[in-house]
C-alpha cells in the first residue's frame, strides 16, 4: 500500500463536504449509490470514504500501474470488496478510450488539475458528462487559481515551481474551469473553501 501523507490529512475535510452531497436529507432529488473516483492515487481517499458510506458503490481509476496495485491493497486490507470494485484504467488524456459506465451517480477527483496537461481536465469533464445523469454532481478537490488570482504566496510560488518542473502543469483557473464544464453540459454551482488554501468545486450536470 502506498502512503500518501497529504491524502492522509485532507481525507477528514473532504470527507465531511462529501456527507453534504452524499446524504440523501441534504441532496433528495440525487440519491447516490455509485461514485466513479478519477486519478485516484494511491488509494487512500477511496478506501477511507467507502468504510464512511458503507450503501455507496466506489469504482477507483488510475493510469500508473503501481497505483492500481496500491488501491487494490487498500481495498483487500480494510476488506472493501463487496462495495469497492477493483481500479479500472481510465486516461484521463484520451476520454474517447472510456467506456461509459452505467449507473454512476457522482463523479468525484482530487488534486489532479495542476499537475496533469491541460487536456486531463478537459478529458475529466468529457468523462464526467458521458457518465452522469442530469442533476448528478462532479466533485473536483484541489488548489485553483480565483478568476485569475492565486493566493497566499505560497501557492503562488507552488504553481511557479510546478510550471517549472513541466511546462503543461500549473494551478487551473475557476473561469476557464467553468467555460470547460459548460462546454460538456455542466453547470457551476458551488466553491467550498478547504484547508490549506485548498477548494472543492462542485458542478452541476445540466
Ligand atoms: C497528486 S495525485 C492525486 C491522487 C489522489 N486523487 C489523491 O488526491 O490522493 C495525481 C494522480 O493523477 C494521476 N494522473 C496523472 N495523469 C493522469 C491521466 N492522464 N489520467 C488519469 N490519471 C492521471 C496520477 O497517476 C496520480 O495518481
Amino acid at each position: 500500500m502506498l502512503s500518501s501523507p497529504s491524502s492522509d490529512k485532507n481525507k477528514f475535510p473532504i470527507l465531511e463536504v462529501l456527507k453534504t452531497f452524499i446524504e440523501p436529507d441534504k441532496h433528495p432529488k440525487t440519491k447516490i449509490k455509485s461514485i466513479l473516483e478519477l486519478a485516484s492515487g494511491s488509494g487512500v481517499h477511496v478506501s477511507f470514504f467507502a468504510q464512511h458510506f458503507p450503501n455507496v458503490h466506489f469504482q477507483p481509476s488510475e493510469i500508473e500501474p503501481k497505483n492500481m496495485e496500491s488501491i487494490k491493497a487498500y481495498i483487500d486490507n480494510y476488506e472493501l470488496t463487496s462495495t469497492v470494485r477493483d481500479p479500472i484504467v481510465i486516461d484521463l488524456s484520451c476520454p474517447e478510450k472510456c467506456d461509459v459506465i452505467k449507473e454512476i451517480d457522482m463523479v468525484y477527483a482530487s488534486n489532479f488539475t495542476h499537475i496533469s496537461p491541460v487536456k486531463c481536465t478537459y478529458g475529466a469533464f468529457d468523462i464526467a458528462s458521458r457518465m452522469l445523469k442530469p442533476e448528478s454532481w462532479f466533485l473536483i478537490y484541489g488548489p485553483f487559481s480565483i478568476d485569475g488570482e492565486i493566493s497566499p504566496e505560497s501557492n503562488l510560488n507552488f504553481d511557479k515551481h510546478l510550471r517549472n518542473q513541466n511546462s503543461e502543469w500549473g494551478y487551473r483557473d475557476t473561469s476557464q474551469l467553468k467555460e470547460i464544464a459548460e462546454n460538456n453540459g455542466f453547470s457551476f454551482d458551488q466553491r467550498i473553501a478547504m484547508p490549506s488554501n485548498n477548494w472543492i468545486l462542485a458542478f452541476r450536470k445540466i
